[in-house]
């Protein structure tokens, strides 16, 4: 059975690229794969959402790098009825000495939701491309977790990112979740792209799916990082409900290593990971010129030393380039700001969420414009970055199925089923890319790309190929 469906898919996909090459515009792919317009969420009662047992165990357990190198850890964990213990014990699988590192609480309210106590506790100074095993809670209800560390930043360090954006909590972000899990690429690392649990679409915003969120992604946020960017649905900016401290209780859950990269808030800040310098944007904070995200930027980029990291990667919720009619043109004004910088210093690739819908841009840019000269089109530009849309976790607001027509000539190829990514970087000039949406079997690439790195460039001074 299940292999039949592998087959129709396989001779569908077929018929839809022969359909689309014969009516071929601008050499950019739509696949109209059509799926089921909304997702229904996990009922509350399901497997992914129970509370481990024991009083007072640790629940929604998440990590995420914790300084700028890689040898740090920020492990978060949930303990809902009292403080508890904020003592994190870890050891590396090879030794027998057992280390303690003591983090903080904190809570907050949201309106009538008042949150469990929320632990954070950075663990630094660890030892590269080694595997660490750590403990929470007290008494019986102790659970330990492991992980592994990041080689030494190096040009030629092999390093697996998985991608994935506006998960939220339907069956098929379980199925994005377990795809993810299953694939045989093994990922070893999220870049999450934004938009977590939803939360702000339930009534009174209502926080406890925070709650279930965090424990429904525990089987894999508690083993591997994962690198948050912040979304629109992290906001939670309620002034009906006398909320209006926007991204409260994100920044609450999520904390992140922000201040190690001089930075002056969690929603945008960089770190170093293998062979990839990660730089994550906030599309709903200020971003014009001389705002704190501004300037941080401007700063932060000549800072990149591409012989250490040659992965020069941008990560932001709303997407820059995107021709899905779901947030068009949304992405224009960090366009405009931003997108001159990211070609001068060559970032290889801009990652994105928000439409519920995958797409994959050629290299181009859009930066000769200057009010009077009319040159306002995307033209090829090898320095520019590859743009791609990965907003496709499972989310119960469905896929993003309209399309701008006819596609654009800076698009791709774009679809609008769920799915995830994977950035498999071989060494510093190749790293590939591929995405796998959840239909299909666990090794299918849907659609891929190689990327050739933008600073070390594979073919020598005369490089002028099209990718
Ligand atoms: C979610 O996926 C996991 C792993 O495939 C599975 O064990 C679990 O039963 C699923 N839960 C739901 C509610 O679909
Ligand atoms: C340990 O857990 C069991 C079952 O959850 C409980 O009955 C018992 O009281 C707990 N013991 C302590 C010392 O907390
Ligand atoms: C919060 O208020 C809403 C509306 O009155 C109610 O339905 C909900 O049960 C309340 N939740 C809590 C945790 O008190
Ligand atoms: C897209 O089409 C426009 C108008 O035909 C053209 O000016 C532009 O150079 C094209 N851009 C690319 C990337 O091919
Ligand atoms: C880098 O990786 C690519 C793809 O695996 C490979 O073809 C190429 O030979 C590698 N370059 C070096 C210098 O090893
Ligand atoms: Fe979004």
């Amino acid at each position: 059975m299940a292999l039949l469906k592998v087959y129709n898919l396989s001779v569908f996909w077929l018929l839809c690229m022969i359909l689309v090459a014969s009516n071929f515009c601008n050499g950019g792919i739509t696949n109209s794969f059509v799926r089921k317009e909304y997702s229904l969420d996990m009922p509350l009662d399901s497997d992914v959402f129970q509370v481990p047992p024991g009083y007072n165990a640790p629940q929604q357990v998440h990590i995420t790098q914790g300084d700028t190198d890689g040898r740090g850890v920020i492990i978060s964990w949930i303990t809902p009825d009292e403080p508890g213990s904020n003592t994190v014990i870890y050891w590396s699988e090879n030794s027998k000495h057992k280390n303690r590192a003591e983090g903080i609480f904190v809570r907050y309210k949201f309106f009538n939701y008042t949150s469990g106590y929320i632990h954070h506790c950075t663990i630094k100074k660890l030892e590269y491309n080694t595997k660490y095993i750590y403990e929470i809670g007290i008494g019986n209800t102790t659970r330990q977790f492991r992980f592994m560390t990041p080689p030494r930043a190096g040009p030629d360090v092999p390093y697996t990112f998985g991608l994935i954006g506006d998960l939220g909590q339907t069956h098929d972000s379980n199925v994005t979740l377990t795809r993810y899990e299953s694939n045989p690429k093994k990922g070893q690392t999220v870049l999450f792209l934004g938009d977590l649990s939803y939360s702000n679409d339930y009534p009174f915003h209502d926080n406890s799916r925070w709650d279930t969120w965090g424990r429904f992604i525990e089987r894999n946020a508690a083993f591997q990082p994962w690198i948050w960017t912040v979304g629109n649905h992290e906001l939670d900016f309620a002034p009906e409900l006398e909320e209006t401290t926007p991204f409260k209780p994100y920044t609450h859950r999520y904390y992140v290593p922000y201040a190690s990269s001089d930075s002056t808030s969690p929603l945008w800040y960089s770190i170093k990971r293998a062979s990839a310098y990660i730089i994550v944007l906030s599309s709903y904070s200020a971003y014009g010129k001389s705002t704190p995200q501004y300037k941080w930027l401007r700063d932060e980029l000549p800072k990149v030393d591409r012989s250490e990291t040659p992965w020069l990667i941008v990560l932001m919720h709303c997407p820059i380039y995107n021709s899905n009619a779901h947030h068009y043109m949304e992405g224009e004004t960090m366009r405009v700001v931003f997108e001159s910088w990211f070609v001068k210093y060559k970032v290889d690739a801009v990652f994105a969420g928000h439409v519920h819908s995958y797409e994959r841009s050629k290299r181009i840019s859009n930066i000769a414009y200057n009010i009077v000269n009319g040159k306002c089109t995307p033209v090829n530009d090898q320095s520019a970055p590859v743009y791609i849309t990965i907003g496709d976790g499972g989310n119960h607001d469905g896929p993003a199925i309209g399309m701008v027509e006819p596609q654009p000539n800076f698009s791709a190829y774009r679809e609008a089923s769920f799915g995830h990514g994977i950035f498999d970087i071989k060494n510093r000039t190749h790293a590939y890319f591929s995405w796998h949406r959840n239909q299909d079997g666990y090794a299918i690439e849907a659609d891929s790309f190689w990327f050739h790195n933008r600073y070390w460039n594979p073919f020598g001074k005369s490089f002028v190929a099209s990718y």
